[in-house]
């Protein structure tokens, strides 16, 4: 069953979520893997409350402020860039932009999470870059064999997940080289990776814990590391296994990346064809990052945001909005009812076992809450409130709602105004007629989630 209803929307997602136990993941079949069987998002009951915790506590509003470092940091290489492509674009050609954001949300997440100064921008086919590529991008003749052929086949040729086992093993190897560079290492050494999420992670990870314990003892390290190590462990009612830490270690960049660049691009692309929006987002951060209207120079593209500064930017906020309400990007979800369940509000009965799931874009396109809802209108955010009220009534919910709402939202949404931040005080996204439009990736893929192709635009220096 599939509702478009608020109403019933917000009884299952949160009055009566005990009715409901949450369906497994098609795309990720606990069975096919040791990232599925492990995974935050196909956990249940205990398994899901000990992890949700640890994940949940990843995004305190003092370690945003930490991340707001490492994002900044990745600015600076996303400006260089483009100011190359700006300057060796003598003919004035359409400049694509969607690879760019593609490689410098892999460079952003690989220094969040792992403190890995990756420069994918810059030298697009390196390893790393091409693991992730591999391990998050589903594949579309994987998705054609679980549509069009029986499961048996489907199960015989090892097609049952969207991403092959291959490329799972990869990011496997990946993150477990990344985890023994650590075990020998200290805790809390004041470097930079001590606030990555790799390392956040693995601080509530007994079994790494004691390694790490262990191996400060055998080199006869200093006592103090040993004790703290020992008392983090007993501190820990919140904790991971070393399986969870690394299929949550995937989830995390998965879930950060893969949402980051295409935002990224739909937010650039909607701004490109709005230009008195664009206007005012420019004006909106002139007024509020740059006292006494002390506008930076051309080619200045070196100024870093913070995290304080662009939270208070609300046009942009309302623009990031309306974006996400015209683009919804996880298009369902759901849940199964435990026993026959009828709804108090709507009166709609669900049977035992029934799947019923929610089409997020059929409720953020519906004109009896949003007039002319195809069209962008960020006014329809502006101010706080009216933002509330939608969340409230259940008919804006780009994060979902409940106990299972996304955990990583303010990270998005404070990675996503910072570059915009950055982009719009030092070019100008210009149009190109009948060529700036957005392509899908592939229709097959877009069964799934929406995945941009190119983006072609004329990008000039402010
Ligand atoms: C625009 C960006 C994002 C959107 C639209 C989004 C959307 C969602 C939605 C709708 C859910 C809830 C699924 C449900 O109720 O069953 C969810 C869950 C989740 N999200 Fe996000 N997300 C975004 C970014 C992120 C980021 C940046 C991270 C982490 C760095 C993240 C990590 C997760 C995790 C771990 C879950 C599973 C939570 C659980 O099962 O308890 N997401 N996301």
């Amino acid at each position: 069953m599939m509702t478009s209803d608020p109403k019933l929307i917000k009884n299952i997602y949160i009055k009566h979520y005990k009715n409901f136990s949450d369906p497994k993941s098609i795309l990720m079949t606990p069975d096919n893997h040791v990232i599925y069987r492990h995974i935050i998002n196909n956990s249940r009951g205990e398994t899901w409350r000990r992890q949700s915790a640890v994940i949940r506590s990843l995004f305190a509003d003092s370690r945003l402020k930490l991340f707001a470092k490492k994002i900044t940091e990745n600015l600076i290489n996303l400006t260089d860039s483009l100011d190359k492509m700006i300057d060796n674009n003598n003919n004035d050609k359409a400049i694509d932009i969607s690879q760019v954001f593609i490689n410098h949300s892999i460079d952003l997440m690989a220094n969040c999470m792992f403190s890995l100064k990756q420069n994918t921008i810059n030298s697009v086919d390196n390893k790393f870059s091409q693991i992730i590529k591999q391990s998050t991008m589903p594949s579309k003749w994987r998705i054609l064999a679980s549509l069009v052929l029986p499961k048996f086949l489907v199960n015989v040729l090892d097609m049952s997940t969207i991403i092959s086992r291959k490329y799972l093993d990869q990011f496997v190897r990946l993150t477990v080289q990344e985890l023994s560079k650590r075990i020998s290492l200290p805790i809390n050494t004041g470097n930079d990776d001590d606030n990555d999420f790799c390392q956040l992670l693995m601080n509530r990870c007994p079994d790494f814990i004691s390694n790490k314990t262990l191996d400060n003892n055998t080199n006869n390290n200093n006592n103090n590391n040993n004790k703290t190590s020992e008392s983090q462990i007993s501190d820990l009612s919140q904790t991971l296994t070393n399986d969870e830490l690394i299929a949550n270690i995937y989830t995390l960049f998965d879930s950060a990346y893969g949402i980051d660049y295409i935002l990224k691009i739909l937010i650039i692309y909607e701004l490109a064809i709005n230009t008195e929006c664009q206007q005012k987002c420019y004006d909106e951060i002139i007024a509020n990052c740059f006292p006494d209207n002390n506008k930076p120079m051309t080619g200045q593209n070196n100024i870093k945001f913070d995290y304080k500064t662009v939270d208070k930017l609300n046009y942009l906020d309302a623009c990031i909005s309306e974006i996400m309400r015209l683009y919804a990007q996880i298009y369902r979800e759901g849940r199964i009812a435990r026993h026959d369940y009828t709804d108090e509000t709507t009166g709609v009965t669900i049977k035992k076992g029934q799947v019923i799931q929610f089409s997020r874009s059929a409720v953020h396109r519906n004109s009896d809450y949003y007039p002319m809802p195809d069209q962008f209108r960020p006014e329809r955010f502006v101010g706080k409130q009216n933002k509330h009220q939608l969340i409230e009534s259940a008919v804006y919910l780009p994060f979902g709602l409940g106990r299972r709402m996304c955990p990583g939202y303010k990270f998005t949404l404070m990675t996503i105004k910072l570059t915009m931040a950055q982009l719009l005080v030092n070019y100008r996204f210009l149009p190109i007629p009948g060529l700036t439009k957005l392509r899908s990736a592939d229709p097959i893929v877009e069964h799934y989630s929406y995945y941009p192709g190119q983006l072609y635009l004329k990008i000039e220096k402010r």
